[in-house]
């Protein structure tokens, strides 16, 4: 097959892009290097577009241009820190952005549509059982309603556009191939505990009396790798069945909790430092929990994650 990776020179697309040329497809990337792992803009392997999928012509000039398969819509602004503010660049980039896609995929004549949405969807919850696909969202900020935003766009153009999309919403993605795969910048719990590690800082935990088995957040951490063969299978899934115009929404996470003490804890045994910390305010809005039920990942897909926490955090450390 022939796939278009938007995001493709990003941290997940990166490794997406990689896997999808060893396994014998072709791929093309769209991406404007805003936040791209690395300045390389050639490569023998495969075409790289820089372009903005703002910029509807030149989206729909390369996808017309490319005659690609399928679309994996990875392209998107991430950073939740900067989205508890107006957000605008959220909306433009994960809506906006995702309704040109979508009108490219029209076009085109293309068949599938893959999307990276978030677990940021669901917002803040009551701790409980795991959350499931099926499960009321009431996301809190600009980057969680972006792209609550953009599934909906992307549930009702199926109908009319007669394409299939699989949706998935991504839980905490940690770990790496390889050192020139890594993501530095990162604000989730594992680079920054890795930055702080390297500079001799102490890490701040956010909450440590909560209802929780050690009063910390729980999250769920997902190996990218995992993600990768999460996307290949549903690529081979929406092929396999060709169910018309249909659209899914599927969880991606190991369906297993992890608390921030544990996760340092996990990151003491793979750097072999002790790592200091300082017990801080619980942030507003953070859920206490965010946990997938991977059953349906499961059910539909026959996906289970192959990566576990140490595992995940001992692949963050070595390729720093
Ligand atoms: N990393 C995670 O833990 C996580 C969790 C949930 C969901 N996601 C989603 O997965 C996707 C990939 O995430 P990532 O961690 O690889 O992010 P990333 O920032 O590393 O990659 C995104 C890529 O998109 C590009 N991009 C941004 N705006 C663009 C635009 N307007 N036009 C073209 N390219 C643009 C950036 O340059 C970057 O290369 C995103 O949609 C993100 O929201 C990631």
């Amino acid at each position: 097959m022939k796939v278009l990776v938007t995001g493709g020179a990003g941290y997940i697309g990166s490794h997406l892009v990689q896997e999808m040329l060893a396994i014998g497809n072709e791929v093309v990337v769209v991406d404007d290097f805003s936040n791209a792992l690395s300045t390389t803009r050639n490569s023998p392997h495969y075409a790289i577009y820089e372009t903005n999928i703002l910029d509807l012509d030149a989206l729909v000039s390369v996808v017309k241009r490319e005659n690609v398969d399928a679309i994996f819509h990875l392209a998107a602004k991430k950073m939740v820190n900067n989205s508890l503010g107006d957000g605008i660049e959220f909306f433009e980039t994960n809506l906006e952005g995702t309704k040109n896609v979508i009108q490219a995929v029209k076009e085109a004549g293309i068949g599938y549509l893959i999307f990276s949405s978030t677990a940021a969807v669901y917002g803040p919850n009551p701790i409980g059982p795991n959350f499931r696909e099926s499960d009321p969202i009431s996301p809190v900020n600009s980057y969680g309603e972006s792209k609550a935003m953009a599934e909906e766009v992307i549930l009702k153009s199926v109908m009319d556009l007669g394409f299939n999309a699989l949706i998935f919403r991504f839980f905490n993605v940690a770990g790496a191939k390889s050192p020139s795969l890594m993501e530095h910048k990162a604000q989730n719990l594992i680079p920054t505990l890795i930055r702080n590690i390297k500079k001799g800082e102490v890490t701040e935990v956010f909450g440590t009396n909560l209802p929780t088995r050690d009063g910390s957040c729980i999250r769920d951490y997902i190996h990218v790798l995992d993600i990768v063969r999460a996307h290949i299978l549903a690529l081979d899934f929406l092929d396999r069945t060709k169910s018309p115009d249909a659209s899914i929404i599927v969880n991606l996470g190991s369906g297993t909790g992890s608390t921030v003490f544990e996760v340092i804890k996990a990151m003491e045994i793979a750097s072999g430092e002790k790592i200091p910390f300082r017990a801080a305010a619980a942030r507003n809005f953070d859920p206490i929990a965010s946990v997938a039920s991977g059953e349906l990942a499961r059910m539909l897909l026959n996906f289970r994650p192959e990566y576990l926490l140490q595992e995940i955090v001992n692949s963050a450390w070595r390729n720093w």
